[in-house]
């Protein structure tokens, strides 16, 4: 009599609270092993890093550009408007001829230069 009642008791325990601890310690194994993966298994970088990296040099961290170099203010919402995204993945591609601006075909993949491109236009509609 009592030892089924402490065989029921264990498989109640094994049923109710066993399974949580399994699937936390589960979790917690899953979490632990993702950081531990660590930047290999970030996302692609975004477009604002692929900028800072490439692009602020020559067009400055709001994207304002510098007069000596002249490279235009993509902070100006009538160059933002003069240019459409295929204009400036053609332009980021290519590089501008007999300017500074260099061509990045075969520095950025298409999915890279669609994010700087919207990364550009985002310093178009911070303008104040
Ligand atoms: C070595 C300096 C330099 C670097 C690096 C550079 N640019 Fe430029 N960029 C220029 C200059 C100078 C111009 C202006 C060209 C002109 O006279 O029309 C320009 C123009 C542009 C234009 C506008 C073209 C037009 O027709 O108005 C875009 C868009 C652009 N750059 C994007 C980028 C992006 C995106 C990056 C980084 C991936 C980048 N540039 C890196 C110098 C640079």
């Amino acid at each position: 009599m009592t030892e089924s009642r402490e065989v029921n008791l264990l498989k109640r325990i094994s049923m109710t609270n066993m399974i949580p601890v399994w699937l936390k310690l589960m979790l917690l194994g899953a979490v632990t092993a993702a950081v531990a993966a660590g930047p290999q298994d970030t996302p692609p970088p975004s477009g604002q890093s692929l900028y800072r990296r490439r692009c602020v040099m020559c067009h400055g961290p709001e994207g304002k550009g510098f007069p000596a170099l002249k490279s235009p203010d993509f902070t100006d919402p009538k160059w933002q408007a003069s240019l459409k995204d295929k204009d400036l993945v053609e332009v980021i591609k290519n590089g501008k001829k007999e300017t500074h601006m260099p061509a990045f075909a075969d520095k950025l993949t298409d999915d890279e230069i669609k994010t700087v491109v919207a990364h550009i236009r985002s310093l178009g509609s911070k303008e104040k």
